[in-house]
């Protein structure tokens, strides 16, 4: 008889971002007049820089002519790309990595949600709370969730740790055996982050205990601070404990090209197995790399020109958390993150509940933002804004917020 993967039927509804989508859809679709401004889902707004362009261009172009005709990427990526990742993320920051310990992929997304299979499937795992959605629901459509609990919004066999303001958003070392910990610094949704002596506790543990980190970095282009690390790898010791995951969507503005690396040093391993050669195994037998082009796009982000311009864009973006942050603040609002990370966490108002908040931003201000609780239970009673709209937008959604609060005082 044919049957389904159940553990697909256990997963909620619909996606976190699925829903907020739904939501300010019907919306729209009922109030055809209102203009919505979207601080939802953090997708950029800003067109790919003119070095990507050119590149895009110029590779494209090659297709055209039987000489220059590329068909299958290598299944690991093209060595251009993966030295100038090596080059400009690694090395330059003093980290130990070597080109074949990069493989190439079409984001961060597929990455941190398939990494799961290279694991046992009966491994313990521990997550941020709130986190990420994509970290959690991989590992229930893999079977490992256990039950979920309604009231307490948690799966039965994932250890929570959980990240609020009453512990600076740090979450402490599990205090039971995990075999796999997922950390996403500077950190989605709460846009804080750790500094090198909070991670290093992180490695330190990780080796101690036999456990794996998985480090996704998508934002670490963010960084303002000089005691936030970019890298896992620049700590010492997180070669033998660390996977890193990165990210072109926030960097460069690829979140329609897709681009991304997954990073495994070959000491890490299990029972004397090699990481990372199941992942590559992994992707030869599952993808068939990245487009040559997108690839082209992402060696252009590392020229002279690429970087000046994504550092451009990075600091356009900067102004907007920083407007996001300093008036919510002025209108009374208790805010974190927004300084080393294109997200502004917030508290919600008099401990109102995230989805009404939502409902209530939406209906009054026409503000899309994405409900903490939605990305586990510690983000009850706290409400997310990206920073990745347009800064007239920005500024006209945090004026209409403030007018909101003037209102209501
Ligand atoms: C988000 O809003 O958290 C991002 O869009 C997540 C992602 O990059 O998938």
């Amino acid at each position: 008889m044919n049957q389904i993967n159940k553990d697909y039927q256990r997963l909620p509804g619909s996606y976190l971002f699925a829903e907020v989508k739904r939501r300010q859809a019907a919306y729209e679709a009922a109030n055809p007049d209102k203009d919505v401004i979207r601080l939802g889902v953090g997708d950029v707004t800003l067109p790919l820089a003119p070095a990507v362009i050119e590149a895009l261009h110029k590779a494209v172009d090659e297709q055209a002519n039987a000489d220059t005709f590329k068909g299958y990427a290598p299944d690991h990526g093209y060595d251009f790309l993966r030295e100038a990742i090596q080059k400009n993320e690694f090395a330059a920051r003093g980290a130990d990595i070597s080109v074949d310990e990069i493989v190439i992929s079409d984001g961060a997304k597929s990455d941190s949600s398939n990494i799961q299979e290279i694991f046992g499937p009966d491994i313990k795992i521990a997550v941020g709370d709130p986190v990420y959605p994509v970290y959690v629901d991989s590992n229930i459509m893999a079977g490992r969730g256990g039950d979920y609990n309604e009231e307490t919004g948690k799966w039965s066999d994932l250890v929570y740790l959980s990240a609020t303001a009453e512990n600076d958003f740090k979450p402490s070392l599990p205090t039971e055996h995990v075999d796999l910990v997922y950390l996403c610094y500077p950190n989605n949704p709460t846009g804080t982050t750790l500094n090198t002596a909070d991670l290093q506790e992180w490695v330190d543990w990780a080796n101690a205990n036999d456990a794996i980190l998985i480090f996704d970095s998508a934002y670490e282009s963010f960084i303002t601070e000089d005691d936030v690390p970019h890298s896992i790898f620049e700590l010492p010791g997180a070669r033998t404990c660390a996977i890193e995951i990165r990210s072109f969507s926030k960097r460069a503005g690829f979140t329609g090209l897709r681009l991304g690396a997954t990073i495994i040093p070959k000491e890490v391993e299990i029972d004397g197995v090699s990481l990372l050669d199941m992942w590559k195994r992994r992707i030869s037998t599952k993808f068939n790399g990245a487009p040559y082009i997108v690839q082209r796009a992402g060696e252009a982000t590392y020229t002279e020109e690429g970087k000046a311009q994504l550092e451009e864009n990075i600091a356009y973006y900067r102004r907007n958390a920083t407007l996001i942050r300093e008036g919510l603040e002025e209108a009374g609002f208790e805010v974190f993150g927004g300084i080393n990370a294109p997200y502004v966490w917030m508290k919600t108002p008099n401990g109102m509940d995230s989805w009404d908040f939502f409902d209530y931003l939406l209906e009054t201000v026409q503000i899309v933002g994405t409900p903490g609780v939605g990305f586990g239970p510690s983000g009850a009673g706290y409400f997310r804004l990206t920073a990745f709209n347009t800064y007239e937008k920005t500024a006209e959604a945090i004026e209409r917020i403030k007018g909101l609060k003037a209102q209501n005082a």
